[in-house]
């Protein structure tokens, strides 16, 4: 197997583009044009996994970063992809997709360094720089490049940002409709003939895979589960670890987990994971897990 290439990252805000470009361009980077990209991501174990589409042709790229805001090492595989549309259909068949950024991309290149100029649908502007490190290298002339250019082109900490652009738009509720299906379809599933409560719970995990499960009754009642548990249930067995975002549905006016639940939640989420409330027809309130479960018990905590 081909080693992984390597870059070192930095990604921040722009909010003033043409500032950032005559800078660039001052200090002798060279203007390679504008390029319009998508990109489809599709939820991947190990890593990410994203189709990049060019007006010129399209590769497959595979790869590993950190989330941190700061220049992170960024491993990558790239693909050409003769066929995107076929190779698309595939992925989101076997591993669904996750979410599509679209964008339009200014390239500069100054000393083996690509400075991204983009604005993201949805997301404004940004600047990113991406240092890429010929086999063998220490990093360190990497790192070293990435820190002049951050001078160069005024990038402030507070505008460094520690995710990527399929992260902010999962953030900014990207998901949140289809998961809202999801859980409808869990609802109409359910087992309740004792209580007539349909629940259906929909969750999406650390790799962006959605997970979706109902409450199943028995006739001896205290073997019933809710649909949390089903659904965190399919969550670990499909792979998953985090719960990073969660629709909890049920026909009545405002579902809210039950008190076990919310226990059960808070293993795998933190106190901002977002929690909707839905209705079948969407969502009605939009709370977090803290909300719902203040002073949770965490037994490495009480274990201190
Ligand atoms: N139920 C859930 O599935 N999740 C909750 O958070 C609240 C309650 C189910 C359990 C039972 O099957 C029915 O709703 C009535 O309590």
């Amino acid at each position: 197997m081909d080693a992984p290439r390597r870059n070192v990252e930095l990604k921040a805000r722009d909010g003033d583009p043409e500032a950032t470009l005559a800078a660039a361009l001052r200090h002798g980077a060279a203007d390679q044009g504008i390029l319009r990209q998508k990109d489809t991501y599709f939820a991947a174990r190990d890593g990410r996994l994203k189709l990049r589409e060019e007006d010129d042709g399209a590769t497959l790229i595979a790869y590993a970063r950190a989330d941190e805001a700061t220049a992170r090492t960024s491993a990558y595989h790239l693909v050409p992809v003769p066929d995107p549309h076929a190779l698309a259909t595939a992925l989101d068949a076997a591993l669904g997709t996750v979410v599509v950024v679209k964008k339009f991309r200014r390239l500069l290149l100054w000393e083996d360094v690509r400075i991204h100029l983009d604005a993201v649908e949805g997301l404004g502007t940004w600047v990113e720089l991406e240092a890429v490190a010929p086999a063998g290298s220490d990093l360190t002339d990497e790192h070293r490049k990435v820190a002049e250019l951050r001078a160069v082109l005024d990038m402030q900490d507070e505008d460094v940002v520690a995710t990527g652009y399929a992260a902010m738009l999962l953030a900014q509720g990207a998901a949140t409709d289809r998961m809202v299906s999801l859980a409808r379809t869990a609802m109409d599933r359910a087992y309740a003939p004792y209580s007539h409560f349909h629940v259906g719970v929909a969750l999406r995990d650390e790799a962006g895979a959605l997970h979706f499960g109902a409450n199943v009754e028995n006739g001896a009642f205290p073997q019933g589960a809710c649909a949390e548990a089903a659904a965190i249930g399919a969550l670990v067995t499909a792979g998953g670890h985090r719960i990073e975002e969660a629709v909890v549905m049920a026909d009545t006016e405002l579902i809210v987990p039950c008190g076990g639940c919310r226990q059960r939640l808070s293993e795998f989420a933190s106190a901002d994971t977002p929690i909707h409330l839905a209705g079948p027809e969407g969502v009605r309130r939009t709370v977090t897990l803290g909300d719902l479960l203040p002073y949770a018990f965490d037994l490495e905590e009480s274990q201190k």
